[in-house]
């Protein structure tokens, strides 16, 4: 008989945010395979290092950092045969994926290569948007809210024109494109209701205005959060002073009202006045 190929969340790297099952399941894996840079520790391994055990067989699959998609399909492809060699000697194998392993993880390339053939389950971990989220403090979506997932990897164009149609908005997979973000939320008027996340629930977790950026520093950990009126579905309607502009009252302005929250990391002045009035730096440490 086959083994059980898992994919693991193990939520976006606060080794407190990994779930009770997906340690429960790990220590009982014979085989333990993640993704890795080409040189160095993978970040999905240092989220649960200390629960591994030297009887544990471990893969690293090293995938290179390429603008073209070839050559990591290439290595996915060799750690398809790799896992699948244990899993038909009955043994099950274990792939670790960073935050959650259907959103956007990597998990999803060795789910499309081997789960046609072989008994595969799926344990949820926390996901980068909702710890992003928590981080900033700022809710993601409420009642009849909508939610547009964007990766930053798209061509500016398309980016554009999604954003400009969105209730509420995540970009993720920002590293080199902020600047290209950046650019489009200027255009669209929307930098100064852009909240940046960045490594949201590590110790080097940073919240602050978008504004407050440097584009240059970064790093592929990190997404914009942006929040609109779900008063009127599909505008670009971004705080008070706009959505009285649309003749949409202010009593539903979803910002005028999540404003009331007022984060530690604004100002007293609140974030939804329409000058900003905020005040950059980190927040504390997420849960
Ligand atoms: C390939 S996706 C993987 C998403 C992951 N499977 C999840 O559920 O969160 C990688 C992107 O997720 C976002 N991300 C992941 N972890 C993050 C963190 N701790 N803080 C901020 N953004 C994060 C970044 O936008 C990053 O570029």
């Amino acid at each position: 008989m086959s083994g059980t190929l898992y994919g693991l969340g193990v939520g976006p790297g606060d080794p407190e945010l990994v779930t009770l099952k997906a340690l429960r399941i790990l220590r009982a894996l014979p085989v333990v395979a993640y993704p890795a840079p080409p040189e160095g520790t993978s970040f999905a391994r240092s989220v649960i290092a200390s629960h591994l055990s030297p009887a544990q067989t471990e893969i690293a699959i090293r995938v290179p950092m390429t603008r073209s998609v070839a050559p990591a399909q290439a290595v996915y492809d060799r750690a398809a045969i790799e896992i699948g060699g244990h899993l038909d000697a009955g043994r099950d194998v274990g792939v670790l994926c960073q935050g959650d392993p259907f959103f956007y993880g990597s998990f999803i390339q060795l789910f499309e290569r081997l789960a046609a053939g072989y008994p595969t389950r799926v344990v949820p971990g926390v996901s980068s948007l909702t710890a992003c989220a928590a981080a900033a403090g700022l809710p993601l979506v409420t009642r009849d809210e909508m939610l547009t997932v964007l990766p930053a990897t798209l061509p500016e164009a398309e980016l554009e024109k999604r954003l400009k149609q969105a209730g509420a908005a995540a970009i993720l997979k920002l590293g080199r494109h902020l600047p290209k973000v950046r650019r489009i939320l200027k255009r669209l008027g929307l930098v100064d209701r852009a909240t940046y996340v960045e490594h949201a629930s590590l110790e080097s977790q940073k919240v602050m205005p978008l504004e407050a950026v440097d584009p240059a520093s970064a790093p592929y950990f990190s997404m914009i959060l942006l929040r609109c009126c779900r008063s009127v579905p599909g505008s670009s309607c971004w705080g008070p002073a706009r959505c009285r502009s649309r003749g949409v009252s202010s009593a539903n302005c979803a910002a005028r009202k999540s404003s009331r929250l007022k984060p530690a990391r604004w100002a007293s002045s609140g974030r939804c006045s329409e000058r900003g009035g905020r005040s950059s730096g980190s927040a504390p440490r997420g849960s």
